[in-house]
């Protein structure tokens, strides 16, 4: 067994920016409700000839300098997104083909909000095991293309954009990935999701026109859930590790309301500063949040060598995950 770390992470916003008072043009709502209720004062979103391969390509080839190492590297990428291209070919073919990752197997993942913590513990395993030394793990999502701008309970909450993590086995003497819990939830599935368009519900003009294209969510439901799901994972994880609050330097957790990950960490018993939030500037970019916040984290200077970080996630399924990683770069 080896252990595995991350080496590297490289994000992508496209540049256009969409405030919350942009947003009042469109649908009944004002930037104080936003905020309060969410936490979001703008989100990025991509121009319409960009998909989520492209984003996911330029957050890969960020991270991939940053490591000073080229793309037939990689033995393994993986892309969590619920935006695909399209169903198949799979989002990770097309990202291979680009960056042109030539000795590289991968696939899509599909968890929603917890895409990015499953996609890392993936990568974790595969590299621990042997098989793999390097992992590309890419959460990219095009939120805008599956929301409906007339429903100002959804259109509000969610951005555009893709981060990458790098996952390379360790060094000797190194941590880095510690442990993790990630469950599902089926039973939640109603609560959110995109209902047309797979075998159950095949585009027609009736799905169309009936808008089942789109995010429908039970914001509610889904906000008990989150708060609940993400205490209970993030204290389960600590606990079994012999770990309290005040052990972790960071709790970075997936961004979909300011209300939720304040709620959750109150009940971890963390302070402010052991909590990245940044869904101010960026909305609930859904599996590229977690690399978005650890960007800025690690830029901001509030997660460094040696820390241990907690990342936690709840998102439709419902998925829940949790991983715990002492932080090496
Ligand atoms: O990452 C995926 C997981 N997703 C989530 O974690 C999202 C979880 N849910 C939430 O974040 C929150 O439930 C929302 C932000 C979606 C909604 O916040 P809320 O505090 O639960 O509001 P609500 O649904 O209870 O609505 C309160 C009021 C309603 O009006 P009435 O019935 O009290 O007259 C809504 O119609 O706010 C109204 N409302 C709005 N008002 C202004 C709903 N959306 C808006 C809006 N602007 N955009």
């Amino acid at each position: 067994m080896f252990r595995a770390k991350i080496t590297a992470i490289g994000c992508y916003s496209p540049p256009r920016v969409l405030t919350n008072h942009d947003l009042e043009k469109l649908v009944n709502t004002n930037d104080q409700w936003i905020q309060d209720r969410t936490g979001i004062r703008e989100r990025h979103i991509a121009e319409p000839d960009v998909a989520t391969s492209d984003m996911a390509v330029e957050a890969a080839r960020i991270t991939l300098q940053q490591r000073g190492i080229s793309a037939d590297e990689l033995n393994a990428l993986i892309v969590c997104t619920v935006t695909p291209d399209m169903l198949f070919p799979s989002t990770a073919c097309l990202v291979q083909d680009r960056i042109g990752a030539k000795g590289a197997w991968g696939f899509d993942l599909v968890a929603a909000c917890s895409g990015f913590i499953y996609g890392l513990t993936t990568a974790a395993h595969l590299v621990s095991c042997g098989s793999h030394k390097k992992v590309l793990v890419i959460g990219a999502d095009t939120m805008s293309r599956i929301l409906d701008y007339t429903d100002r309970a959804t259109c509000i909450l969610f951005g555009d954009g893709a981060g990458a993590m790098l996952v390379e086995r360790a060094e000797e003497g190194e941590t880095g990935f510690i442990d993790f819990l990630n469950e599902i939830d089926g039973s939640g599935g109603d609560y959110l999701k995109q209902p047309a368009g797979g075998s159950r519900m095949p585009a027609s003009h009736d799905t169309v026109d009936r808008k089942q294209h789109f995010v429908k969510q039970d914001g509610q439901q889904v906000f008990k859930y989150a708060v609940r799901k993400m205490y209970e994972t993030s204290r389960d994880l600590l606990e079994r590790n012999n770990l309290t609050a005040k052990d972790i330097a960071m709790l970075i957790p997936h961004q979909a309301n300011k209300r939720i990950i304040m709620a959750a960490a109150e009940r971890l018993g963390l302070s402010c500063d052991q909590v990245m939030i940044n869904i101010d500037r960026y909305g609930n970019t859904t599996a590229a949040t977690i690399p978005l916040a650890t960007r800025d984290a690690v830029e901001a200077g509030r997660l460094k060598k040696g820390d241990l970080v907690v990342f936690a996630a709840v998102g439709a399924g419902y998925t829940v995950g949790a991983n715990l990683w002492r932080w090496t770069m």
